[in-house]
């Protein structure tokens, strides 16, 4: 029974040391075990079976039939189970028994017939019966055959009464129970009669109580070299405190009691405290109460902690209804407990408080109540303390958790797991007692900077369930590291063994790694199956479904991708081999020049088509009227205008189609006017001598805005921005945005260049002839 056998938890072994550095258990190993199969089970239970079935294979030796409607066990339904060891009838209907039914079930070891209406048997011996459970039944006086003292390997007995008699267990008196259950849910009080049971040798006594009346049994029993003493329901208030107390004194008589439990207690803040009170100078070293009810009001009850035997107290679920009282008054009488063990768990209390004067604590458990981070800050009485489990609260600082135990000198372990820790602080560094071996981290919301706030000696560190994408690889060394799990996190790469020179167990499973896996699986083969335990049986893939179960050796991931090398190789050679053409075709092919005329083209086409016709068609004399410079005729007459004109395109140019007696610049604005687009031929020469003359027109009409679809600038020669004279903002800005045509020097790009000027014509424009003439 677990709850005779507590051993304090902190001395469990806290983890195997493999022999081996920087071994990763990835993928968990299954290990089946094969268990003997000597047993013939068969279960029957919750068929709503009136009767046990006939058809049941004579080599049963376990039968489980509870939770049935049965009403009724016949020789003839067992008979045959000669084999039979185990026979479970619980949750029946059966009224009546006669053992004589088992005679010839020779092994029957294991009888339930707990929750049934029994309230009469018929005696009969059943030597081999180590387990009976008569519990929960309607029997008046305690079901005690002079026969059940033949069963001398009788361990468990369960029993019910309503009313019990001092000697009504001397048939049993000489055997060596283990375990004696007794139900007294139905026991019914006889006015202030106080009955007397003696019952001799049992290791544990449990008594249960009826569930929902206040506890008023006068009884008084008395058991020699009780171990395990455990009450279930009980129902108390400052009334009837006594009637427990009272009955407690007989139990507790003994100098071997040593555990101590309480089931469901529904008490007064006032009787619980009484309890420890009397309880305190008793040897029982364990005290458990699970299943706490706290009613009426929580007032200061003094408590005199005189010396006592007490190691442990362990409280589990507690309710708390009583809302409007001191916390302090409910948590002094906790914090100045002179015992080893406080173990307060699942209970809405919200702090506990440090001890007033040196503690004699070594292990305090507070698991799933709701503290906070103030919990024992500045705190310097727990000297002692070697164990500190505040798992499932509500603490959120990592920092303030390692300040907490800074006066905490012998804290070895620490679980602060399935809490709200973060660390977000940059400058601060973390103080942590030095002691700390193990610190479980678990299940909380800590990221990379949680290496900057350990322990430095810490020798067990969990980190599973966290949110770690990366060990940083500037940390503090963590020496002494021995076993450090960082499962279920978000880690891309395994870390680096450099920080943790001692480290022998890695735990890394449900993270992405994918490349050291590959590592993994290559560099095996080579280690010894020593080292890593059973491989390659036990490494199977967990993750992703599709490969749920292959072997881990099995396993192939492609080169790419998982080698981040080999990704980041591939993806510069390959940006390599694009810088180099792109240059190439740059330098060598003039890429951005045919880049910049082929967009004009586009342009220019486009522009084409959405032009609406009637709008071009005002008084067009021309398609297209040059301005160049003196310098540049040649060019212009015998490249531009021929080419020009090969494709029908009508040019005025001035000194041909200059209309005597205008003065030039009204020749050239009447050209422009009369013309579709105007053709500037840029170069030096022209921007130095010709471009004031436009200045002036398109300061005055600004009939060519910048970019306008009417202009064509053909870039003859290069020409610098400097060489711009400043007051030409208009050219400038025109150059600026580079929406001219470059005149290629090689012959090869000509072809492009032309098509460019072209396009710029590619219309169907109806002119008019000097006489009005329509030219198509
Ligand atoms: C840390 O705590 C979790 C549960 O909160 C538990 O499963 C785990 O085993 C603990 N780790 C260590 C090293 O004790």
């Amino acid at each position: 029974d677990s709850h005779c056998n507590i051993m304090p938890k902190d001395k469990e072994p806290i983890f195997k040391n493999f022999n081996f550095v920087c071994v990763m258990a990835l993928i968990v190993g299954i290990k089946i075990q094969f268990s003997e199969e000597s047993e013939f089970t068969v279960d029957r239970s919750k068929r709503g079976l009136t009767q046990v079935p006939k058809d049941l294979p004579p080599k049963t030796t376990v039968l489980d039939m509870s939770q049935n409607h049965i009403s009724e066990l016949q020789f003839s339904d067992i008979n045959f189970l000669s084999g039979l060891e185990v026979l479970i009838l619980s949750h029946n209907r059966i009224q009546q028994l006669n053992f004589s039914v088992f005679r010839f079930n020779q092994d029957l070891e294991y009888l339930d017939l707990s929750y049934n209406q029994l309230w009469t048997i018929s005696c009969h011996p059943v030597v081999s019966l180590k387990h009976l459970d008569l519990s929960f039944n309607n029997f008046d006086t305690l079901p005690i055959c002079k026969e059940f003292g033949n069963s001398i390997q009788l361990d468990f007995l369960g029993l019910s009464a309503t009313k019990l008699q001092q000697l009504d267990l001397l048939p049993i008196a000489h055997l060596h129970l283990s375990y004696i259950l007794l139900d007294l849910n139905g026991y019914a009080v006889k006015g202030n009669e106080i009955e007397s049971l003696r019952i001799l040798n049992t290791k544990k006594l449990h008594l249960v109580f009826h569930p929902n009346s206040l506890f008023s049994v006068q009884l008084n029993i008395s058991v020699n070299k009780l171990e395990c003493l455990e009450l279930t329901n009980l129902k108390l208030n400052d009334e009837n405190c006594e009637v427990l107390i009272n009955v407690l004194s007989e139990l507790t008589r003994g100098p071997s009691l040593l555990n101590f439990t309480l089931n469901h207690v529904e008490t007064t803040w006032k009787c619980l405290v009484t309890i420890f009170q009397f309880l305190w100078p008793k040897p029982v070293e364990y005290l458990n109460i699970y299943n706490l009810t706290i009613i009426e009001n929580i007032r200061k009850e003094y408590f005199t902690y005189s010396k006592t035997a007490l190691k442990s107290l362990k409280i589990e679920h507690i309710t708390n209804r009583v809302f409007l009282f001191s916390q302090n008054v409910l948590y002094t009488v906790f914090s100045e407990m002179n015992i080893l063990m406080l173990t307060i768990s699942d209970t809405p209390f919200i702090h506990m408080l440090c001890p007033q004067k040196p503690s004699t604590f070594k292990f305090l458990n507070f698991t799933h109540n709701v503290f906070t981070d103030s919990i024992f800050e500045n705190c310097s009485t727990l000297d002692r303390l070697e164990t500190l489990i505040l798992q499932k609260n509500g603490l959120k600082d990592l920092f303030k958790v390692g300040l907490m135990t800074k006066d905490m000198p012998s804290l070895e372990i620490l679980d602060v797991s399935w809490n709200s820790l973060e660390f977000n602080r940059r400058e601060e560094n973390c103080t942590w007692v030095e002691s700390i071996v193990v610190l479980n981290l678990s299940s909380n919301i800590l990221s990379d900077s949680v290496f900057r706030c350990v322990p430095p000696r810490v020798t067990v560190l969990d980190l599973h369930n966290n949110r770690i994408k990366n060990i940083p690889k500037q940390i503090t060394k963590l020496e002494a590291l021995k076993e450090l799990n960082i499962a279920f996190n978000y880690l891309t790469d395994l870390p680096g063994c450099g920080t943790f020179t001692s480290l022998s167990a890695l735990i890394i499973d449900h993270n992405s790694i994918s490349r050291e896996l590959r590592e993994f699986i290559k560099n095996i083969g080579q280690i010894s199956s020593e080292v890593v335990e059973d491989w390659p049986g036990s490494y199977k893939c967990a993750y992703p479904e599709s490969y749920k179960g292959t072997q881990l050796q099995n396993f192939h991931m492609s080169q790419l991708s998982c080698n981040t090398t080999l990704l980041v190789v591939t993806i510069g050679v390959t940006m390599l081999v694009l810088v180099v053409t792109v240059t190439f075709l740059c330098m060598y092919m003039d890429l951005p020049w045919y880049l910049r005329m082929v967009c004009q083209w586009t342009q220019t086409q486009h522009r084409a088509r959405n032009t609406p016709l009637e709008e071009l068609q005002r008084n067009l004399q021309f398609h297209a009227f040059i301005s160049y410079s003196e310098h540049d005729s040649a060019w212009v007459k015998n490249e531009l205008v021929p080419c020009l004109e090969k494709e029908d395109i009508r040019i005025c140019l001035h000194e041909r189609n200059f209309v005597p007696g205008k003065s030039i610049i009204e020749n050239i604005i009447n050209c422009i006017e009369k013309s579709y687009k105007s053709i500037f031929v840029l170069s030096p020469n022209f921007v130095q001598s010709e471009w004031c003359h436009y200045e002036l027109y398109f300061a005055h009409h600004k009939l060519f805005h910048e970019g306008s679809d009417n202009l064509i600038l053909i870039l003859l020669e290069p020409i610098s921005q400097n060489s711009i004279p400043s007051k030409y903002h208009k050219l400038k800005a025109l150059m600026a945005k580079r929406t001219y045509l470059e005149w290629p020097t090689e012959k090869s790009k000509r072809g492009l260049f032309w098509a460019n000027i072209r396009a710029a014509f590619n219309i169907k424009l109806a002119l008019v002839t000097e006489n009005n003439d329509v030219n198509t």
